[in-house]
């Protein structure tokens, strides 16, 4: 069968990489890729296989059901890989209801206009899959059993680097019980379950992955990696919640898409898989790379922007520690990281050092002002 798959969210930071991996590795599929363009979207990213026979971009909301019936039946989608939504916590304290409509409501619309789509057809879910992406927010936080560090009880072919660490003796696994505490991560839990029941109730071919912090290029300079980057480069303060105490573990984006186009194509229908990097840091410690890194490839003397490090009020609320355990989906369909974290900070400070005409486009306007407001609120 042809395969029309539509992905949503895809002028988005993860979305983009997915829609690049799909239009190039399979040009008898054809890519629709929705997405309403909010601040986070931009089609400067995908500039690079926007003239492709196999790509196409619709602008729509998903939260606007007759919009979602009409653009499902038109491109006759067969699979679906769902990532739009609001993705920054700090946007979701202040604006909790966005958060509720585009990732409650319109996961909500998008399933109810698949499903109807797709028992319209003779042969109904046959060959069909809603792919819903989400993220480890949703089980809440782990304690930080040990705040230096211990050596980490994962291996995998990327963790020859010499920080490999575990921050506690507990990690999340696909049946660890939801706890969600942000509005993000609780309207991303209400998702979640949502996609679940159209499973349980109507049969509706479903997956859910939840995958760990993501970076590398095309991310939005509101999340802390491109954002610290930037502010270096522009000599600003770099506002660390807290103490910078709070452990996160980082996926390059490029190993999530991989892990996406590998579920897509081979996960169990009804299952759940975590993706994650093996690969947990401090904030401070990962700031403190990120430092160096920018430092060394600007010619500045070692040190130079350490003074850049700004304590600032802690986030409300502030899950203290994220960890994934992935092996399931290590064992399963055998996806690794592929990079070294050392390897991929690099990649990635590069790539925003040599595409600054994108940073400065995003930065200007709208974004100078919300992050100036924010910044001074804290
Ligand atoms: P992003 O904010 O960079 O991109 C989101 C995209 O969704 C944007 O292009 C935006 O225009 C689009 N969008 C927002 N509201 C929409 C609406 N109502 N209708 C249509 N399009 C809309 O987000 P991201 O970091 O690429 O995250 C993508 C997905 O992956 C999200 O579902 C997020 O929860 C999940 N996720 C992200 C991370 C991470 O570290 N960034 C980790 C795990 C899971
Ligand atoms: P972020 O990139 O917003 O991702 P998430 O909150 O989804 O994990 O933040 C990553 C970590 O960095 C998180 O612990 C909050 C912290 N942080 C700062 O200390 N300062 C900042 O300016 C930002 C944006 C985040």
């Amino acid at each position: 069968m042809k395969k029309n798959i539509l992905i949503t969210g895809g002028a988005g930071f993860i979305g983009s990489h997915v829609v690049r991996l799909f239009v190039n590795k399979y040009p008898e599929y054809n890519i629709v890729n929705l997405d309403k363009l909010t601040y986070a979207g931009n089609l400067a990213n995908l500039k690079d296989i926007e003239s492709k026979p196999n790509y196409s971009f619709v602008k729509a909301d998903i939260a606007d059901l007759d919009e979602m019936r009409r653009i499902i039946k038109e491109h006759k989608i067969t699979g679906i890989i769902h990532l739009a939504a609001e993705s920054h916590v700090d946007r979701s304290i202040k604006d909790p209801f966005t958060f509720a409509r585009t990732n409650v409501m319109g996961t909500l619309a998008l399933l109810q206009a698949a499903k109807e789509y797709w028992e319209s057809l003779p042969e109904k879910y046959d060959g069909k899959l809603f792919y819903h992406i989400s993220t480890d927010e949703v089980y809440g936080a782990l304690e930080l059993t040990n705040p230096e560090g211990i050596e980490s009880p994962f291996t995998t072919t990327a963790s020859s680097s010499e920080h490999h660490l575990a921050f506690g003796t507990e990690f999340f696994l696909e049946t660890t019980k939801y706890n969600p505490h942000s509005p993000y991560s609780a309207s991303k839990a209400s998702s979640d379950h949502f996609v679940r029941a159209y499973h349980d109730t109507y049969g509706m071919p479903t997956l859910v992955t939840n995958c760990s912090n993501n970076y590398g290029p095309y991310q939005f300079p509101e999340k802390l990696i491109p954002l610290f980057i930037n502010n270096i480069r522009n000599r600003k303060p770099l506002p660390v919640y807290g103490k910078g105490e709070n452990v996160r573990d980082w996926l390059f984006v490029e190993d999530h898409a991989r892990a996406i186009d590998l579920i897509f194509h081979k996960g169990k229908v009804a299952d759940t898989y975590n993706i994650g990097g093996f690969n947990e840091w401090k904030n401070i410690d990962l700031i403190k790379v990120i430092i160096k890194t920018v430092d060394r490839l600007l010619g500045n003397p070692e040190g130079y922007s350490d003074e850049l490090i700004t304590y600032v009020t802690d986030r409300a609320g502030h899950d203290l520690r994220y960890a994934i355990d992935s092996r399931k989906l290590q064992k399963e369909l055998g996806w690794e990281p592929s990079l070294q974290f050392e390897e991929g900070i690099e990649k990635t400070v590069r790539w925003y050092l040599d595409n600054q005409e994108w940073m400065d486009n995003i930065t200007s306007g709208d974004y100078e002002r919300y992050y100036t407001d924010m910044y001074q609120n804290r």
